[in-house]
């Protein structure tokens, strides 16, 4: 998979985006504020990856997905050690991303990745989406943070 800059005037992946983030609102604030990449496969759109600063010289994923047809291959390791990468070559000391309490297998893989569990952003998602979000029979309520130095 082939990683670059989403180009200015492109619209952003919005089926990718929304697998991992329900709401279009806060997906539209956080593309304004930080940067949007993309990964090919040849000419198709199968994964995406946005990264915010965050205050403390941190830099944060906050959306990463791959298209369903293309999970389960590494793509979505790819995505993570382009941010990391991107976090050094900018002098970030840490690189941030958050999880649903919910996801099991998003929980496993940043785990599997070096990435050390943080603290909870409490009450996130009853605070911030209007649908209950409910995965594995597990209700969604706190954001796990995690962190890589
Ligand atoms: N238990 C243990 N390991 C699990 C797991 C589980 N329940 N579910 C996934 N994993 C592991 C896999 O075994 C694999 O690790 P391995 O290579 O050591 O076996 C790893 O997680 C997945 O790696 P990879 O194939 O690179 O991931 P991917 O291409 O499927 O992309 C996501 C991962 C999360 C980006 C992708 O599943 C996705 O787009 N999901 C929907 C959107 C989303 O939830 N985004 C994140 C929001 S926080």
């Amino acid at each position: 998979m082939k990683i670059q800059l989403l180009s200015e005037g492109s619209p952003p992946p919005y089926s990718l985006l929304l697998l991992a983030d329900p709401s279009k609102e806060l997906i539209d604030n956080y593309l304004q504020a930080g940067e949007c990449y993309i990964g090919k496969i040849e000419t198709a759109i199968v994964g995406v990856l946005v990264l915010i600063p965050v205050e403390g010289k941190a830099l944060e994923i906050k959306n990463i997905a791959i298209d369903p047809n293309f999970q389960g291959k590494g793509h979505g390791k790819q995505l993570l050690r382009f941010a990391e990468k991107i976090a050094k070559q900018q002098a970030y000391q840490s690189l941030l991303i958050g999880t649903g309490n919910s996801s099991v297998g998003q929980l496993a893989l940043y785990q599997k990745m070096g990435f050390e569990m943080d603290h909870l952003k409490k009450n996130f998602f009853i605070e911030n989406y209007e649908e209950p979000i409910v995965e594995i029979g597990i209700v969604c309520i706190h954001m796990v943070m995690f962190i890589k130095n």
